[in-house]
């Protein structure tokens, strides 16, 4: 699956693209996941959806979620780092969201360092709400986790209206 908006490629992530994910990663998260956790998702997770945010060939960034019945849960979504600031977690947030609908998800989960103000900023944008804490959830330095769901706005994410 793919399709181009202003210039950005957006499709499944594939094998080929693991190391240039890892860089992303490790630069994004203080518990990176491993280049063996990514080839597990994308060749034994059936229900693993992955896509890359491409530009000339170049990775922007990149998200994951588990699509299970109706629900999307994000398991990762990151802009590298140089980039970031520009408008582009919006856009792959909001290409996750489409993503997400065309698999026919009603609702959308997350879960995010309770100290991450600026991913949480960037999902409320997005329809999430917290409902909960997942307490000691992050192993390096036992950070709760905000759990955060969406419902997503089918009508508006099956057309081409963007809210960015
Ligand atoms: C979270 C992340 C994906 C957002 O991507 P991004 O491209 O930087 O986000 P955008 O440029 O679309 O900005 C999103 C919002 O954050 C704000 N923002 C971005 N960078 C900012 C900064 N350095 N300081 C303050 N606000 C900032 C933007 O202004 C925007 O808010 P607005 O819509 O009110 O203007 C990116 O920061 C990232 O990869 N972080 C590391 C990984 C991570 O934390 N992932 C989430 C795990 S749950």
């Amino acid at each position: 699956m793919s399709s181009v908006v202003d210039n950005i490629i957006y499709r499944s992530m594939t094998l080929e693209d693991i190391p240039a994910i890892i860089a992303i990663e490790q630069e994004a998260f203080t518990s990176p996941w491993t280049a063996e956790a990514f080839t597990n998702e994308l060749t034994n997770n059936m229900f693993a959806r992955y896509m890359v945010m491409e530009e000339s060939g170049q990775v922007l960034g990149y998200g994951g979620m588990w699509i299970i019945m109706d629900e999307a849960h994000i398991t990762n979504i990151a802009i590298r780092s140089d980039l970031r600031g520009n408008g582009l977690g919006h856009k792959l947030l909001e290409q996750m969201q489409r993503t997400a609908v065309f698999f026919e998800a009603v609702r959308m989960t997350l879960e995010v360092r309770v100290t991450n103000e600026l991913a949480q900023h960037l999902y409320r944008k997005y329809g999430f709400q917290s409902s909960g804490i997942r307490p000691r959830y992050y192993s390096d330095n036992d950070e709760d986790a905000l759990i955060m769901w969406a419902e997503l706005d089918i009508e508006r994410l099956k057309t081409g209206e963007s809210m960015f």
